[in-house]
C-alpha cells in the first residue's frame, strides 16, 4: 500500500457526451486508486477531454493545456493526459506533443475505454503515450462509470453520426453510428433507477436514428421500453435531427408519462438555401411540419434548438428567414452559434465565407430577439406553481435550483432537496430563469 492517495482531476469541454464520457474516465481512474479532486496543484494526473466542434473550444482547451508547463516542470511525476474529439482529427496529436512535448498521453475518441493501459504504461515505462485510432470498433460496454451528475443519469444509446452535415466534424472525430443492444440500455436504465436517479437522459448525436443499424428496433421503441421502468423518473433524450422526426416517435413521447414535455430540435438556419448548402435534409417547412406535428400531439412542448449565422454565403435575407422562423416558432431556449470553419469539411472549402463583423451582428440582434421570447415565456410563469426535480445547490445564489418539465430552471430556498421533487410557487422571472419558493417535497 502507497502511503498516500493519488488524485486525479478531469477537464472536460463540450457537450453531454463529453461529460459522460468523463464520467467513464473517473470511473477508470478510480478503479486504478486514483481519488478525485478539484484542484489541478494537488492532482497527480490531469486529463483534458476535448472539444472540436469550434474553434474556439479548441483554442480554450489549448490555452489552459499550455498554462499547465510550469506545474509539470515543478512535478516531474505528474500524467498530463490529453483525450476527447479535437485528439481525433487528423494529423493533430503530432501537432499537440510538437507544441506541448510535455504531455505524457495522447488518446482518442476510440481509445477512452483502454484508458487504463495508457495510465498503467505510462506509469511503468515512462515513454509518452500517442493512441488515436483512425477508425471506431465495436461498442465496448462494461467500463466503470464514477457518475457525478446525480440525480440525472447519461445514457448512451448511439455513438458517432452518419449524417456529415457540411459544417460539422462530429462524423469524422467521432466515427459511423452505432446504436447499443436495447438490453443494456435498459439494464443501466434500470439500474439508475434503482439507485435512485430521478432523471435519465438518453444521449447520442441524433438519437432519433437509433436502431438503423440494429435493424429490429427504432427510437420510438425504445422510449416505449424505457418508459415501462417503474419507478418515479423523468425522461429526457438528446440530440435531435428534424428529418428523423417521426409520427410515431411523437406518438411515443406523447403517450409516455415519463418523458419530459420538452425537445432539442436543432433548427441551424431558416432559409432553404443555406439548409440546403448545410445537408440538412429538410426545408424550412418541413421543420415547421415537424413543429406543428410535436404541437398537435403536445401543445404545451417546449421546444428548444441549435442555431447558426454565418454560414458560407449567408446574404441579410437568408438571415432574416433565421429571425422569422425563430418569430414562428417561438423556442423556450435557443443555443446560438458563429459558424467556426473546420477543417476537412467541405464547408470550410466553400466560397463566400463570411466576415466576422457581419456574423457578430447578426448574432446579435438573433440573441435580442430570443431573450426577448425567453422573457415573455418566464414572466407567464409569476404566480404558477410548478413541479421541479431538484438538481444542484447554487452556491453564489445560495438556492437550490432544478427544472420543469419543460426544462425552465427554478431557483428557491430549502434543505437537503437535491434528487427531489418538489412544488415551487414562482414569485419572479429573471431572464430565462425562474425565482420562486418551495411550497411541498414530494416523498
Ligand atoms: N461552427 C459553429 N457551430 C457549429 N455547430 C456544429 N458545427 C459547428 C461549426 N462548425 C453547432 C450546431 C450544432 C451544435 C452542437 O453546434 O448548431 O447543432
Ligand atoms: Fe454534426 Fe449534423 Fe451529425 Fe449533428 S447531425 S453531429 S450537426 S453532422
Amino acid at each position: 500500500m502507497e502511503s498516500f492517495t493519488k488524485k486525479y482531476c478531469i477537464i472536460t469541454y463540450g457537450c453531454q457526451m463529453n461529460l459522460h464520457e468523463s464520467e467513464k474516465l473517473a470511473g477508470i481512474l478510480q478503479t486504478l486508486g486514483y481519488v478525485k479532486t478539484e484542484d489541478e496543484t494537488k492532482a497527480d494526473i490531469i486529463v483534458f477531454n476535448t472539444c472540436c466542434i469550434r474553434e474556439n473550444a479548441e483554442k480554450k482547451a489549448e490555452g489552459n493545456i499550455g498554462a499547465l508547463k510550469k506545474l509539470k516542470r515543478a512535478k516531474k511525476d505528474l500524467i498530463v493526459a490529453v483525450g476527447g474529439c479535437m485528439t481525433q482529427q487528423q494529423g493533430y496529436a503530432e501537432k499537440l506533443t510538437e507544441k506541448f512535448p510535455f504531455i505524457d498521453i495522447v488518446f482518442g475518441t476510440h481509445n477512452l475505454e483502454n484508458f487504463a493501459e495508457f495510465v498503467i504504461a505510462k506509469t511503468e515505462s515512462k515513454k509518452h503515450v500517442v493512441a488515436v485510432d483512425e477508425k471506431e470498433g465495436k461498442i465496448i460496454e462494461g467500463t466503470p462509470k464514477a457518475r457525478s451528475s446525480f440525480p440525472n443519469g447519461w445514457v448512451n444509446i448511439t455513438y458517432g453520426c452518419d449524417n456529415f452535415c457540411t459544417y460539422c466534424i462530429v462524423p469524422y472525430v467521432r466515427g459511423r453510428e452505432r446504436s447499443r443492444l436495447p438490453e443494456e440500455i435498459i439494464n443501466e436504465c434500470k439500474q439508475l433507477v434503482e439507485l435512485g436517479y430521478k432523471e435519465i437522459t438518453l444521449l447520442g448525436q441524433n438519437v432519433n436514428s437509433y436502431g438503423r443499424d440494429l435493424g429490429n428496433i427504432n427510437f420510438a421503441a425504445l422510449i416505449r421500453q424505457v418508459s415501462k421502468i417503474q419507478g418515479d423518473f423523468r425522461l429526457r433524450f438528446m440530440t435531435n435531427h428534424p428529418k428523423d422526426l417521426t409520427e410515431d416517435l411523437v406518438r411515443a413521447i406523447a403517450e409516455s408519462d415519463k418523458t419530459a414535455r420538452s425537445i432539442h430540435l436543432p433548427v441551424q438556419a431558416g432559409s432553404n438555401r443555406i439548409l440546403k448548402l448545410m445537408n440538412r435534409h429538410y426545408t424550412r417547412g418541413e421543420y415547421l411540419a415537424k413543429i406543428a406535428l410535436l404541437r398537435s400531439y403536445m401543445p404545451d412542448i417546449a421546444i428548444t434548438t441549435d442555431i447558426m449565422v454565418g454560414f458560407p454565403t449567408e446574404t441579410d435575407e437568408d438571415f432574416n428567414e433565421t429571425m422569422s422562423l425563430v418569430e414562428e416558432v417561438r423556442f423556450s431556449g435557443a443555443f446560438t452559434f458563429i459558424y467556426s470553419p473546420r477543417s476537412g469539411t467541405p464547408a470550410a472549402k466553400m466560397a463566400g465565407q463570411i466576415s466576422e463583423d457581419v456574423s457578430k451582428e447578426r448574432i446579435m440582434k438573433l440573441i435580442d430577439l430570443q431573450n426577448a421570447i425567453n422573457r415573455e415565456q418566464s414572466r407567464a410563469y409569476v404566480g404558477k406553481e410548478i413541479k421541479v426535480l431538484c438538481e444542484g445547490y447554487d452556491e453564489k445564489k445560495n438556492k437550490y435550483l432544478g427544472r420543469d418539465t419543460y426544462g425552465r430552471m427554478a431557483y428557491f430556498a430549502g434543505k437537503n432537496l437535491i434528487g427531489k421533487f418538489v412544488k415551487v410557487k414562482i414569485t419572479k422571472a429573471g431572464g430565462i430563469s425562474l425565482l420562486g419558493e418551495l411550497v411541498a417535497v414530494e416523498e
